[in-house]
This record gives C-alpha cells, sequence and structure tokens, in this order.
C-alpha cells in the first residue's frame, strides 16, 4: 500500500508553487486525439532538424573526445561566444566573460533566483505572468508583487507608485516581446522608465525575451541593457532553435553572472556538452540565423493570420488584440458567456480542443474571464477544426435568443 505524502519528510520549499496548473493542462493537451491550443511549444516544423543533423556529424567526426566531454559550468567557449554575439546584435555590446550558458531559460530563472532572492524579498512582475517564472519566485518564498500592465506591457507608472510607497523589489521580471500570456510588447517609453527607476531604487531587470525575433511586422526592440547595465538577460533558444537540447543563455553585470554560475555548479555542474556544440556549430553557418529566423516569421505570422480570420469569422464572443509575434492569443470571453473560463476550456476538452485559462496566469487580477491560445503546432486544417469546434461551445454556452445573433466589437489591444 503507498504510504501518505507526509511519511517522506519532504522540505517546506517542495510545498511553494503549485504546479498542479501546468501538469494538468499538459496531460489534458497529451490525450489521444486533442487539438491542443494549450501548450507554449513551438511549432515542429520550425526546428533546423538538417541542420542539426549536419552539426551532429560534423562535431562528431572532428571532436567527439571534447564534444563527449565534461566542460565548463559556465558554458564551452563557442557558445558563450555565441550568446555574447546574440547580445551584442540585440543590445549592449557583450563578451564572453559576461555570457553564462544554462539549461533552458527555464534553469536561467531559477539560477537568477537564487542568486539575488532570500526567502521574503519582493520581486515585482507583470501581472499576468509566465507560470513557470511565478512557480520559481513562490518556490524561492519570494513575496510577490503584481504589477498590472495593458498592450504596452508593464505598467511602469504603477510600478513607480509603488517604489514610492515604500516596495523594495530585488528584482523586477519582464517579458518585454510578445509576452506570455497577454502578447503585449513592451513600449519603448516603458524600457526607458524602467532603466531609470531600476538605477533610482537599485533593483535588477530580469528581461526574460523568448519570443523577441518572432516579430510579424514591427522588429524588435534592443533590450533594456542599452539604458542601464542592471539588466539580467535570458536568451532561450527554445523557439528560434528547439527546446529538446535544453541550450539557452544568460547575459548580465560581471558579479552577478559569475555568482549565477556557482550556484549553477550545484545544480548541475554544466549545461549539456553535446548540445552546445550543435547549436555553436549549426549557428557557425554565418547565413544560418538570418535564414532561419524569415522563415520563421512566415511560419508564425501566417498561423496567426489564419486563426485571427477563423476566430474573427466564427467566434465573436472571444475578444483579442492583433497579434504581432510570438505564438499566443490572449482572449476575454464577451460577457455574454454563460460560461467562465474555466468551464469553456473544460467544455472544449469535451469536444477535442485544450486550452488554457487565465487564472493559473494571474496573481491579483480577475483571469476569470481570459484563455490563452497558441497557434504554433496545429495545422492549417486542424486550426479549421478546433475553431469550429470552439464555435460549438460558445454556441451551446449562449442565451438562446442570442445564438447565432451575437455581435461584439473586434477592441484591439484589449487585455
Ligand atoms: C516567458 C518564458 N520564459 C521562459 C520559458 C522557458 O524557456 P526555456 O525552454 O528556454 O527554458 C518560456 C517557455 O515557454 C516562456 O514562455
Amino acid at each position: 500500500m503507498a504510504r501518505p505524502t507526509s511519511e517522506y519528510l519532504l522540505s517546506r520549499l517542495t510545498q511553494r508553487g503549485d504546479s498542479t496548473a501546468i501538469k494538468s493542462i499538459l496531460a489534458v493537451a497529451a490525450q489521444p486525439g486533442m487539438l491542443s491550443m494549450a501548450g507554449g511549444l513551438p511549432a515542429p516544423e520550425s526546428f533546423p532538424a538538417e541542420m542539426l543533423r549536419a552539426a551532429m556529424d560534423s562535431v562528431m567526426s572532428r571532436r567527439p573526445s571534447e564534444v563527449l566531454q565534461y566542460a565548463p559550468t559556465e558554458g564551452v567557449s563557442e557558445m558563450r561566444d555565441l550568446v555574447a554575439g546574440l547580445a551584442t546584435q540585440t543590445g549592449a555590446p557583450c563578451t564572453r566573460e559576461r555570457a553564462l550558458v544554462t539549461s533552458g531559460s527555464q534553469q536561467g530563472l531559477d539560477l537568477i533566483t537564487r542568486t539575488l532572492v532570500d526567502p521574503g524579498d519582493t520581486v515585482a512582475l507583470e501581472d499576468p505572468s509566465y507560470l513557470g517564472a511565478v512557480q520559481t519566485f513562490q518556490q524561492a518564498d519570494a513575496r510577490l508583487l503584481a504589477v498590472p500592465g495593458d498592450s504596452e506591457g508593464l505598467d511602469t507608472e504603477v510600478l513607480e507608485a509603488l517604489l514610492r510607497d515604500g516596495h523594495r523589489p530585488k528584482l523586477v521580471y519582464v517579458v518585454p516581446h510578445f509576452h506570455n500570456p497577454t502578447g503585449a510588447v513592451l513600449s519603448p517609453q516603458r524600457r526607458r522608465h524602467l532603466a531609470e527607476l531600476s538605477e533610482t531604487y537599485g533593483f535588477v531587470i530580469v528581461e526574460d525575451d523568448p519570443y523577441a525575433e518572432l516579430w510579424f511586422d514591427e522588429p524588435r526592440q534592443p533590450s533594456i541593457d542599452v539604458y542601464t547595465d542592471r539588466v539580467v538577460r535570458l536568451m532561450s533558444l527554445s523557439k528560434t532553435m528547439c527546446p529538446g537540447l535544453r541550450v539557452a543563455g544568460m547575459v548580465g553585470p560581471a558579479p552577478v553572472l559569475m555568482a549565477a554560475s556557482n550556484v549553477k555548479q550545484c545544480t548541475d555542474l554544466q549545461s549539456n556538452t553535446l548540445g552546445q556544440h550543435l547549436v555553436a556549430e549549426t549557428f557557425s553557418d554565418a547565413g544560418f540565423l538570418t535564414g532561419h529566423l524569415t522563415r520563421l516569421r512566415s511560419l508564425y505570422r501566417a498561423k496567426a493570420n489564419e486563426l485571427e480570420s477563423l476566430l474573427f469569422s466564427r467566434i465573436p464572443q472571444l475578444i483579442f488584440g492583433k497579434p504581432r509575434g510570438g505564438l499566443f492569443l490572449w482572449c476575454r470571453l464577451a460577457a455574454e458567456l454563460a460560461l467562465d473560463a474555466r468551464a469553456f476550456a473544460a467544455a472544449a476538452v469535451e469536444r477535442g480542443v485544450a486550452v488554457v485559462p487565465g487564472d493559473p496566469f494571474c496573481i491579483r487580477v480577475d483571469g476569470s474571464r481570459y484563455v490563452r491560445l497558441s497557434y504554433a503546432t496545429l495545422s492549417s486544417p486542424q486550426l479549421d477544426e478546433a475553431t469550429a469546434r470552439l464555435a460549438a461551445v460558445c454556441r451551446d454556452a449562449l442565451p438562446i435568443r442570442g445564438r447565432g445573433t451575437a455581435k461584439i466589437n473586434f477592441r484591439g489591444g484589449d487585455l
């Protein structure tokens, strides 16, 4: 007979940060036949599989004893140079010494949290926020200072008012481009304002930016580190290369990076050597990145446009801002729908479509009438089928007299 959990003397840390929302969403999404718009998975056809296969042949034939060996905690030098180069192209100049290779940006988040945050310290973040970040901060026993946002990202005026009131976050967490889940883009004015606030109040800005390169029309903005050096950048390659290798970059002020590298040493000694060499080898082809990103942008732009027009014509009760990049639509359920987001998600699952209800992302704001839809992994016929099924969910949830006649105005940028 299974023993009760209490008999295993689990630490207090394991009781903090609720991971059940993500687990149950992913379990439902993985059910056979389910059309999943739930996960944050990139499109499999976006992976540079051929390039990686060629890179594998190359590194394994030329340097097997090196690529299969232990490597420095900070990362192999080719990969650190690549991270520093990418950081320099998109922000302030960076060198290898200020670049750390992490096992995904999720590890970067964990490392920077453990490097800066003691139990009871305050972490400010946009509300709603990426679930993986919320859980990491909660597990560290941080006090979450929820800052509302809109289509221009975290509202730095509200943050300033909170700082004036005496709140003293050690770090402020932002996802500046195509925010997960809202799709917001932090405006240039707010970036500058945030940088000024970090100088005045002495916090570190953690800029987690996995979607920055997946823009549709308007190119990404430079990192906030062009305005202040109080920035730690988490540079995931999961959405622009592939998540399976678990190779990402982190750059920031040298003392912070050195401390984070000590924390990393206790965690996993290093990120996987072979994966780092594969990524560095693939990027060593000078034309790779530009061509690859151009392909990804048109892939996701087409998917986003398709979902947008399907929803627009079939489900006027889902209200969302025009997608500008990234993988997600953050949709508000019109008031006339007799379902909140959890009930909507449950009804969608019954019809074989997985979507994520908004409230797990939300700290203080009310997410009960929001759902997040990903357009990344479904094919065109699947998007067609999934939206037909969601339309049926909405029809069932309309008052009898309103069915088929609802008219809701599209309100761009309404988050
Ligand atoms: C905002 C954000 N940060 C970090 C991550 C995790 O990235 P990685 O795969 O590099 O760990 C995700 C994944 O969805 C994300 O959306």
